[in-house]
């Protein structure tokens, strides 16, 4: 079976979703090189939304060989300068001019030792073919003196409305029933990243070949949890605090859920005493920092528990270990919630007492142990109180507790 991203992938410019300004620029860049100031365009923007499709498709329009060099595929120097070097002099074996692809240079190194980014800049300035470079983060520092020889083109998040469009298309071509409704919930959920809304549209309709709510929510609940999961591995199974420290940077759940998983999860994959006191220590201290943005509106406090979460808990260990664990889910949630519901109780006679008494709930509450002393001591009291203030028998249950 073959992907739909690949059966799907645009074959001209015109089936490229969106991204107008984007292949204008490209199509001018590699259809007039010559003229060109910049020797090389670098093309950037989040995953899924077209960068690495669109230079296919504008190649195909003109005629070009697109010659593909996946940058992280080698490291060194001489690799490079092999595989891109010999294509930038190389004459085309069909006399079909080209286009050469290096695609997602994130990985690369910006140092001189590892080679890499400067290897690319010194090619740039020889090759008689026009260059595309790919990146999701172009503003890398270690991108600064590429960036200068580069022409900065900006691929765009895919809007709900296009996206939709192109699921529907999809939809209609592979005979799937679909309701719009889900379609454009598909959507939504996929940011603007519309092989992650190709590759949804696939894997839901593989059983039943139709679109169903039902089926949705089961996805969206399975991947939320396969990210948090994914991101406790990166935190617990490394001792580099760089790779920790983007764990949570794509996972779609909120700060307590964050604190809650590492929470329960920790004791079971730090078995060491002094691993896990040392990173109870850091989950501790985000803890104290959490509060206080809760109390003084401190934002920027988010960075410090950010690091010490991630980087903090991933360096607390001596080194990582090697056994399989299964991550749990937190239960505390539930627990906070009955907590909530006692309090709750106490807060509903704390009103009946404010409103028979004219004192603020405030200090009701603040007084409720008095009735509890009594309600435990003196039963005849208790029940012309009960009475008094209309307490239902639970109320009274509380109070007699
Ligand atoms: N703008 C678009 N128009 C049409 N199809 C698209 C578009 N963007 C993504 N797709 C679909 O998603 C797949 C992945 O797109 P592509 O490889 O171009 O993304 P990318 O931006 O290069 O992502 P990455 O940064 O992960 O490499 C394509 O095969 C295609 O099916
Ligand atoms: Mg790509």
């Amino acid at each position: 079976m073959i992907p739909y991203t690949k059966k799907y992938l645009p074959k001209t410019a015109k089936d490229v979703v969106g991204q107008k300004e984007a292949l204008k620029l490209l199509t001018d860049f590699i259809t007039s090189y010559k003229k060109q100031k910049k020797k090389a365009v670098l093309s950037y923007g989040p995953t899924g939304i077209g960068k690495t499709s669109a230079v296919y498709a504008i190649a195909n329009d003109n005629n070009l060989e697109v010659v593909e060099v996946n940058a992280s595929d080698f490291r060194n120097k001489e690799q490079i300068s092999m595989k891109v070097g010999g294509a930038v002099k190389q004459m085309s074996l069909f006399s079909k001019g080209k286009v050469i692809l290096v695609d997602e240079v994130d990985g690369l190194s910006g140092t001189k030792d590892r080679g890499g980014i400067p290897e690319i800049i010194s090619i740039l300035e020889e090759s008689t073919f026009p260059i595309i470079l790919t990146a999701t983060n172009p503003w890398d520092n270690k991108f600064s003196s590429l960036r200068k020889k580069c022409m900065l083109v900006q691929f765009e998040p895919i809007g709900i409305q296009e996206i939709t469009q192109k699921l529907e298309q999809i939809c209609k071509a592979e005979n799937i029933k679909y309701s719009e409704d889900v379609l454009k919930r598909l959507a939504r959920r996929s940011a603007g990243d519309l092989r992650a809304a190709i590759n949804d549209i696939q894997t839901l309709t593989m059983l039943t070949g139709s679109l169903e709510k039902d089926s949705l929510d089961e996805l969206g609940e399975r991947e939320r949890t396969d990210t948090i999961i994914n991101g406790l591995l990166k935190i617990f199974k490394t001792t580099d605090p760089k790779v920790a420290l983007s764990a949570f940077e794509y996972v779609n759940e909120d700060l307590d859920q964050q604190l809650l998983w590492i929470d329960k999860n920790l004791p079971m994959e730090y078995t060491k005493p002094e691993d896990l006191a040392r990173a109870y220590d850091k989950l501790s201290k985000a803890d104290i920092f959490q509060r206080r943005i809760r109390r003084w509106q401190h934002w920027r406090f988010l960075v410090y528990i950010n690091a010490l979460i991630t980087a903090g808990i991933a360096v607390s260990k001596d080194k990582k270990y090697d056994k399989y664990v299964e991550y749990k889910p937190t239960d505390r949630i539930l627990k906070l919630w009955w907590a909530k519901q006692k309090s709750m109780k106490k807060k509903a006679i704390a009103e009946r007492i404010a409103e028979k008494t004219h004192c603020s709930v405030k200090s009701a509450i603040k007084n409720i142990d008095y009735f509890q002393t009594i309600f435990k001591n003196n039963k005849d009291m208790a029940r012309g109180i009960a009475h008094q203030l209309d307490l239902d028998k639970e109320q009274v249950a509380w109070l007699s507790k």
